[in-house]
């Protein structure tokens, strides 16, 4: 009998995906008939917009587009990637500089495959997207946490980076609007993160997916744009999945130098090859459509977000950072562990996350998915009415907590 594993080492070892964990179980509960307020989601509660379902309804109906594409995507779907990508981030790229991806999610992979070899380290700050170590170490490379608490408002400064950076290191991963803290780095943030990039040749991969969904003062900047010259070491991910509420659709992009991109289309001709025709035509409509598209929606956000903010922090033992992009709130909840819960005690937020959902059925991921113990995120992409009431059924737990 052969020893060898039935499943191989590589694929064994990656975690899954504890969001979506909890989202599936708690949309289990939902369907035995359970009142379960769930805070896990990480898509959009709103329904595509017509104009991009119509269509793609007319794309399913011709016959074109019942056929393979180039591997890249479409190249009138690139085309207006370029252009939305000056548009909107005052970035000049080619078509040929962009492959469209099923989803960021793909992208991100596709990017790490391309410029990792074993033994790469790569400059992760937490608390971090779940995705980003297990696609790292997946594809041969070795995630550096860098951590970053409430102090800074979640932000990694360079002189963090510069304490966790060895000669191995080769890239810095770097997201702004943040899941699953909400940060909003500023464009001096980002000079400087990006500034030291440049100055140790590291690659740097930003990931935009949430760039329209900033709220308040602040701005969404591109790190290649403020940083002249880092575009040569340097991968843009982006999608119309957060923008649109087309996160079922799965298309995404990755910009980068034309050596990269060549590399990352070829990988993906053996993979996946093109996304999905018709979903690229709905993606096209996308980025065809008024802006105005996605600014009610940004709104809604908003508002949800300042309640939110307000109905965490007046819960006894919780305390949260003003979210500033994405539609995550991340507060701590370090002052409810270790406490007497209905007779229960959570010795940390992974306990204390099924607690919640068992004994007033809110769901929200625990801080541990994102190397951030004593954190939940708590997506606000729930109606106004849902948000309140999980506010309220959390706060008669917490209030109640005894030592
Ligand atoms: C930070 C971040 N990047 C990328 C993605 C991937 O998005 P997509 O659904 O397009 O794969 C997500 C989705 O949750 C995300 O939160």
């Amino acid at each position: 009998m052969s020893k060898k594993p039935r499943v191989s080492r590589r694929v064994g070892s990656v975690a899954p995906s504890a969001t979506l964990a909890i989202d599936a179980k708690a949309k289990a509960l939902k369907a035995a008939g359970e009142d379960v307020i769930g805070y896990g989601a990480g898509e959009p509660d709103f329904p595509t917009p017509g104009v991009i379902v119509e269509a793609a309804a007319k794309a399913c109906l011709d016959g074109a587009n019942h056929h393979y594409t180039p591997t890249a995507g479409l190249q009138r779907l690139r085309v207006a990637i370029a252009e939305k990508t000056l548009r909107d981030s005052h970035l000049s790229v080619r078509p040929s500089q962009v492959l469209v991806t099923n989803g960021g999610k793909h992208a991100i992979a596709n990017a790490f495959a391309t410029l990792l070899d074993p033994g790469d380290e790569v400059l992760v700050p937490s608390p971090y997207w779940t995705t980003y170590p297990e696609v790292i170490a997946l594809c041969g490379g070795v995630p550096v946490v860098v951590p970053t608490d409430a102090s800074s408002g979640f932000k990694a400064g360079p002189e963090d980076l510069e304490r966790y950076a060895t000669d191995k290191t080769k890239m810095l991963l770097f997201v702004s609007p943040s899941n699953p803290t909400g940060a909003v780095y500023s464009r001096e943030q980002i000079r400087a993160l990006g500034q030291l990039a440049l100055e140790r040749g590291w690659w740097v991969l930003t990931d935009e997916i949430y760039e329209h969904l900033v709220y308040g003062k602040n701005e969404q900047h591109s790190i290649p744009v403020v940083v002249e010259g880092l575009s040569e070491r340097c991968v843009v991910v982006n999608g119309v999945s957060k923008t649109y509420a087309m996160t079922g659709w799965r298309v995404g992009w990755m910009i980068g130098p034309e050596d990269v991109i060549d590399a990352a289309t070829n990988l993906q001709s053996q993979e996946t090859s093109n996304v999905d025709n018709v979903a690229q035509c709905a993606a096209l409509a996308a980025l065809e459509s008024d802006p105005s598209l996605f600014e009610e929606m940004r709104k809604i956000f908003d508002r949800r977000r300042k309640k939110i903010h307000e109905r965490l922090n007046a819960i006894p033992g919780v305390s949260c950072v003003e979210p500033e992009g994405a539609f995550y709130a991340f507060p701590s909840l370090s002052g409810v562990l270790g406490k007497n819960l209905h007779g229960r005690c959570a010795r940390n937020t992974l306990e204390l996350a099924e607690i919640v959902l068992d004994e007033v059925k809110v769901a929200f991921v625990p801080g541990e998915a994102f190397g951030a113990p004593g954190y939940g995120r708590f997506s606000y992409a729930l109606s106004d009415e849902d948000l309140e009431e999980g506010m309220e059924r959390l706060a008669e737990l917490f209030s109640k907590a005894r030592d």
